[in-house]
This record gives structure tokens, sequence and C-alpha cells, in this order.
């Protein structure tokens, strides 16, 4: 039998959490063959219902787990772990600044990759949820240097997953039968949702959606704002955020990662940047990555048109000032 694998999720009584532990203790993330340990951190006023999960998880008897820490100690939470899904984050609030979140998110992420790099395994494996993902994850990679750069990751894979999902809609075809959208640069409303080299199977074989769907005015209007702007449609429908898609997601992002990507589709991750489609280097960034033996590879060599280029940049744009925002809030 395999060794368990000790996973981490932070925010763990919040919503995304309470659709995520479940999945993982049911070897959705990890495979059906993959025991597993859950380090579950919240903050002290959400520790009884972070009990309540743990209580919740026991009754469910999952076979797979083989155990489950509940705590509101970083150090605790964090050691000897081989993946760390970060969904804990201070939200946005009315009326607040957005240089007040980022202050209180940099603090957060800064004193959890101090607690990662000193007690998690040296291979951990880290996946940002809670928003702004990107920038989380890029503090998260400058306070933990020992955590190899390939190591830090954001979740993009549910802009990804929307992506397939309105193609799939539309051309009532599963959605299982689409692969290789892409999404471009942040996980936000400045995202690019990009179908230029996505195809459909078919029984003649492979077949663009562009020339499927033949209405280039919806893929390039009405298709990339409903992917950028589903979210706020979720929180209006049902009062609250994703929450089992995002789960969901994660546990796709995590998989693939692990598992490696089926052989000619590649997936959305936020990755570290190394300068590829002239996007600046040192940025957390959405790019289309293939994954082979637990590493993801940036897919080179797309064509970008013109239409593109100017989507990319601007979703660059968007992380170079929230860089600047969050390294401004070090030194204070
Ligand atoms: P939630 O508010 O229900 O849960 C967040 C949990 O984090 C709460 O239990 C809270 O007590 C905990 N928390 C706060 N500070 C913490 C800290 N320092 N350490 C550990 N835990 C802490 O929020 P929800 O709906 O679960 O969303 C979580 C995050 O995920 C949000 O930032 C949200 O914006 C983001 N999100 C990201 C998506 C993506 O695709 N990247 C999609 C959906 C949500």
């Amino acid at each position: 039998a395999k060794d368990p694998v000790r996973v981490l999720v932070t925010g763990a009584a919040g919503q995304i959490g309470y659709a995520l532990v479940p999945m993982i203790a049911r070897g959705t993330m990890l495979g059906p063959d993959q025991p597993v340990i859950l380090h579950m951190l919240d903050i002290p006023p959400a520790v009884e219902s972070l009990n309540g999960v743990k209580m919740e998880l026991i009754d469910a008897a999952f076979p797979l787990l083989k155990g489950a820490v509940a705590t509101t100690d970083v150090v605790e939470a964090c050691k000897g772990v081989n993946i760390a899904i970060m969904v804990g984050g201070f939200p946005r609030k009315e009326g607040m600044e957005r240089k007040d979140v980022m202050s209180k998110n940099v603090s957060i992420y800064k004193s959890q990759a101090s607690a990662l790099e000193e007690y998690a395994a040296k291979d951990v494996k880290v996946l940002v949820v809670a928003n702004p993902a990107n920038t989380n994850a890029l503090i998260l990679k400058e306070f933990a240097p020992s955590i190899p750069e390939k190591n830090i990751t954001c979740l993009t894979r549910l802009d990804h997953n929307r992506a397939l999902g309105q193609i799939s809609e539309r051309l009532d075809v599963p959605v299982s039968k689409v692969k290789n959208v892409i999404i471009w640069g942040n996980h936000s409303s400045t995202q690019y949702p990009d179908v230029s080299h996505a195809v459909v199977e078919t029984e003649h074989g492979e077949q663009p959606v562009a020339k499927l769907v033949a209405d280039d005015a919806w893929l390039h209007g009405e298709f990339i704002s409903v992917v950028q702007q589903r979210g706020a449609a979720i929180i209006k429908a049902r009062k609250l955020s994703s929450a089992l898609s995002a789960a969901s997601s994660a546990c796709d992002h995590i998989r693939d990662w692990v598992l490696g990507t089926p052989k000619g589709t590649w997936v959305s991750m936020g990755v570290y940047s190394d300068g590829s489609y002239d996007v600046p280097p040192g940025l957390i960034y959405s790019y289309p990555v293939t994954c082979e033996n637990g590493e993801w590879s940036i897919v080179q060599g797309l064509s970008v048109d013109e239409f593109s280029r100017g989507k990319l940049v601007a979703t660059a744009d968007e992380l170079v000032e929230e860089k600047a925002m969050a390294y401004s809030c070090f030194s204070s």
C-alpha cells in the first residue's frame, strides 16, 4: 500500500474548504489508491466550525482518509505537508480599499510562507486559491525562498473549466470532448479566455472551436465576458461565491500536476513567468501548461494574434500593478 500523502487546506472551515476536504478524502484529487492525511487550518473565530468539519470527516468513514488534523496553529498545520492548498485569506468587505485588503493578505501569506518553508516537505507543491490568487502566490514565493519557484502556483483552472463549459453548452457537445482552451493572466476580470487553439473531438477528428462556433463576434465578445464575469454571476445567483466548482477545479489542478495531463491536452495554471509569450518575468501568470512526472511546463510556440496580444498585455499590466501594491505593503 502507498504511504499517505499529507494535504494542507487552509481556510478549511470556509465554503470552499467544506466542499474540498471530502473530495480530497474520497480520492478525487490524488486518485482512488492514494491514502491521505488532511491538515486543516483556520483561525480562532472559526475553530468550532473547523472541529465540526473534522467530526463530519470521521463520520463519513472515508476509506482513504488515514488522519485529520484540525488546528489554528500554522506550524502544526504545515508540518510535513506534501501538498498545500491555500484557501484561507482576508475577504474584501464593503467599503474597504484594495490596498487595505492587499495589506492583510500580504501579512497572512508572509507568515504562512515562512511556516511552509520551515516545516513542509522540501518538495511541497503549493496551490493558492484565495484572492488575489496570483499575487498571494507571488508573496508566498518571495517569503519561502527555499521552496522551488516551480512548486508555487495559483488556481485559474476554475476559469479554464468555465470556458470549457461555455463552449460545451454553445455547441451542445459533452464537455469532455472540448479541450485546449487557455486562460491567460490574472484570476480577475482582466483574464483572457482564449479559444484560438481550442478543439472539439468529433467523429471526424479534432475540429477547431472557432470553425464549429462560426461566430467570431460571440467568441470575441460575449464568450469572453461571460467567463470573466462568471464569479460575479454565481454570487448574484447563490448570494455566496463559487465553492463546489472552485473545490472541484482545485482537485483538477493538483491531480493533473501530480499525475500528468493526457497526451495532446493542456490545462491552465497560474505559474511563475519566465518571459514566455513576452509576459514580464517574475509574475504569477496563467499559461497553458502540460504536466509530466510531477512538473508543469509552459506550452511553447502557440500563435498569438493581434487581438489576443492586447489582452495578454492588459492582464499582465494589472498583475504588474498588483505586484507593486503588494511590495509597497512589505515595508508598512
Ligand atoms: P470563506 O470566507 O467561506 O472561507 C475562508 C476561510 O478562511 C474562513 O473560514 C476564514 O476563517 C479562513 N481564514 C481567514 N484568514 C485565515 C488565515 N490567516 N489562516 C487560515 N484561515 C483563514 O471563503 P471561500 O468562499 O471559501 O473562498 C476562499 C477564498 O477563495 C476567497 O479569497 C475567494 O475570493 C477565493 N476564491 C478563488 C477562486 C479561484 O478560482 N482562484 C474561486 C472562488 C473563490
